[in-house]
C-alpha cells in the first residue's frame, strides 16, 4: 500500500455541522467517585467517569477521518510512542474540521453534561490526540499501513492474545493517573472484532471496576487525572484509532490540578509551552477576579475582608503559579533524555527510582549524588521545593500537596522523603533520570540483590 491509500491530498476538509457530524444520545449511566468507594480531593468534581456513549454519527467518524488521515497531516502531526503507536498531535493546527469540531458550542454542551460540571479544552494543542495502533515502527511505516477507509477485517487472535488479563500482564498503558483532570476519548474505528480494549479503574478498596471501550462513534468521558485507570489491550481487528480531547473544569475557585508531564517526552516546545502557559496564567487571571468579587462582595456586605479564605487562595494561586513554571522542564534536558532513554523508560522512571533505591550500594551513593544535585543550577528550584515539601510533611500538612501520580501522601519518616520522590512528585521524570544517570546511580537499577 502506498500513501495513495490515505486520503486524496486534494480532498477539501468537511465543514463541521453538528448537525450532521454528531450523534449525541446521554449515557446510559455514569460512575461516581463514591460508586467506587473513593474520597475524591479538593479538586475533584463527583462523577468518575461514563459507560460509552453515541457521540459521533457515522458521517461523523467518515469525516474525521478524512481530516486527519492524510499523508501530509500524519508527516506535520505524527510521531511513534514505543513500538507499535504513532500518536498525531496538535491537529487543531492542521484541521480546521478537528478544531470546529472540539471548539464547538455543543460539543462543549455535551462533554459538560456527561461530566456533570462546565468543562473547556485544556489547550488548543490537546484537541484530538490521535492514538493509532500499527505494526510499523515508524511514521513511514503507519503512512504505508493506514487507511482513511473504514476497516473491518478480523484478525485471528493468537491463544496468548485470548488468554491475555490486563490485571496480571502489561496493559496498553500500566496504571497511572491522566495529566489533565478530564477526557473525552472517541472511537474512530470498527470494533465489531474487537476484543479487550476496556478501561479498569482502581476503586478505594484496590480491586478494579472495568469500563467497557467505546464501539464506533461512541465517546467515554473519564475523570482520568483523579482516577487510577489502566488501558488493556485490544487485539482482533485490523485497526484501532482513538482521539482524545482533555478538559478542565470552568469553575471559579476550584483548582485546576492539571500537569503536562505525560505528554511533555513527545510534544514539540514550541507548541506545548506557549499555550500551557497561556492557558495557565488566564485561569490564574480569572481566580483572581473571583477573589476581587469575593471581598468586593463582603465589602458591600459590611463584612471585613475574608483573611482565612484570602489566605488558602494566596497559598493555592502561589502553588498553581510554581507548578505552571516548574513542569515546563529545560526542553534540551527532556529532548536529550527522550533521545537517550526513549519515551517508555521516562514513563517508567517511577519504578526505575524503586529499583535505585533498593538497591545495596544506594545509601553510600547518595551523599555524592545530592552533592551533584546542589552544584547543578538548573534543578536548584525543585531542591528548594524538597524542602517546603519535607517541612509539610514534618508538620503533618500535606494536604495542600498535589502529585503527579494521585492525591499525596506520605507515612513514612521525613527522611526518608528523597530528592527523586520530590522529582517524581511533580512528574519531572526526565529530570530524575538526568540525575540518576549523571549520578551514575542509574546503574544501581540494575545491580542485582
Ligand atoms: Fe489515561
Amino acid at each position: 500500500m502506498s500513501v495513495a491509500a490515505t486520503a486524496n491530498e486534494n480532498h477539501v476538509e468537511d465543514v463541521f455541522d453538528p448537525a450532521i457530524h454528531l450523534n449525541y444520545a446521554a449515557p446510559s449511566s455514569t460512575i461516581s467517585l463514591s460508586d467506587l468507594g473513593l474520597k475524591g480531593t479538593a479538586s475533584s468534581t463527583p462523577i468518575a467517569g461514563s459507560v460509552p456513549f453515541p457521540f459521533l454519527s457515522h458521517e461523523g467518524v467518515l469525516a474525521y477521518r478524512r481530516s486527519i488521515l492524510r499523508a501530509s497531516v500524519i508527516k506535520a502531526c505524527g510521531q511513534t510512542y514505543g513500538a507499535g503507536t504513532v500518536v498525531l498531535r496538535n491537529l487543531a493546527q492542521h484541521s480546521k474540521f478537528v478544531r470546529d469540531l472540539w471548539s464547538h458550542p455543543e460539543t462543549t454542551r455535551i462533554v459538560s453534561e456527561v461530566a456533570g460540571v462546565p468543562l473547556s479544552v485544556i489547550m488548543p494543542t490537546e484537541m484530538g490526540h490521535t492514538n493509532i495502533q500499527t505494526s510499523g515502527n515508524s511514521v513511514e511505516e503507519a503512512l504505508k499501513e493506514i487507511k482513511v477507509e473504514l476497516r473491518s477485517e478480523k484478525v485471528e487472535m493468537t491463544d496468548a492474545q485470548r488468554e491475555y488479563d490486563p490485571l496480571k500482564e502489561n496493559s496498553v498503558i500500566p496504571w497511572h493517573y491522566d495529566s489533565y483532570p478530564y477526557v473525552c476519548v472517541v472511537m474512530l474505528s470498527d470494533t465489531t472484532h474487537m476484543t479487550g480494549g476496556e478501561t479498569y479503574i482502581k476503586k478505594g478498596d484496590g480491586t478494579a471496576a472495568k469500563v467497557e471501550g467505546p464501539a464506533l462513534g461512541y465517546a467515554v468521558i473519564l475523570q482520568g487525572g483523579q482516577v487510577e485507570h489502566l488501558a488493556a489491550r485490544a487485539f482482533g481487528s485490523v485497526e484501532r484509532i482513538t482521539t482524545i480531547t482533555s478538559y478542565r473544569a470552568n469553575v471559579d475557585g476550584l483548582y485546576d490540578d492539571s500537569y503536562i508531564s505525560n505528554v511533555r517526552p513527545y510534544a514539540r516546545f514550541n507548541e506545548l509551552y506557549p499555550e500551557w502557559t497561556a492557558y495557565r496564567l488566564e485561569k490564574l487571571k480569572h481566580e483572581i477576579e473571583h477573589m476581587q468579587r469575593t471581598v468586593a462582595d463582603a465589602t458591600a456586605r459590611g463584612e471585613p475582608v475574608p483573611l482565612g479564605q484570602l489566605n488558602r487562595f494566596a497559598e493555592q494561586q502561589i502553588s498553581y503559579l510554581k507548578r505552571t513554571v516548574r513542569q515546563m522542564a529545560s526542553p534540551e534536558l527532556v529532548k536529550s533524555v527522550e533521545r537517550r532513554f526513549g519515551a517508555r523508560a521516562i514513563y517508567d522512571a517511577g519504578k526505575t527510582w524503586d529499583k535505585v533505591r533498593a538497591s545495596p550500594s544506594f545509601r553510600e551513593r547518595l551523599p555524592g549524588a545530592m552533592e551533584d544535585a546542589r552544584a547543578w543550577t538548573e534543578v536548584s528550584r525543585y531542591l528548594v521545593d524538597w524542602y517546603e515539601t519535607k517541612g509539610a510533611i514534618e508538620r503533618g500538612d500535606v494536604e495542600g500537596i498535589g502529585s503527579q501520580h494521585g492525591p499525596f501522601s506520605w507515612d513514612r519518616p521525613v527522611e526518608e522523603y528523597l530528592f527523586g520522590d520530590e522529582l517524581l512528585r511533580q512528574g519531572l521524570k526526565e529530570v530524575l533520570l538526568e540525575w540518576l544517570d549523571r549520578t551514575g546511580m542509574l546503574a544501581l537499577a540494575s545491580e542485582q540483590k
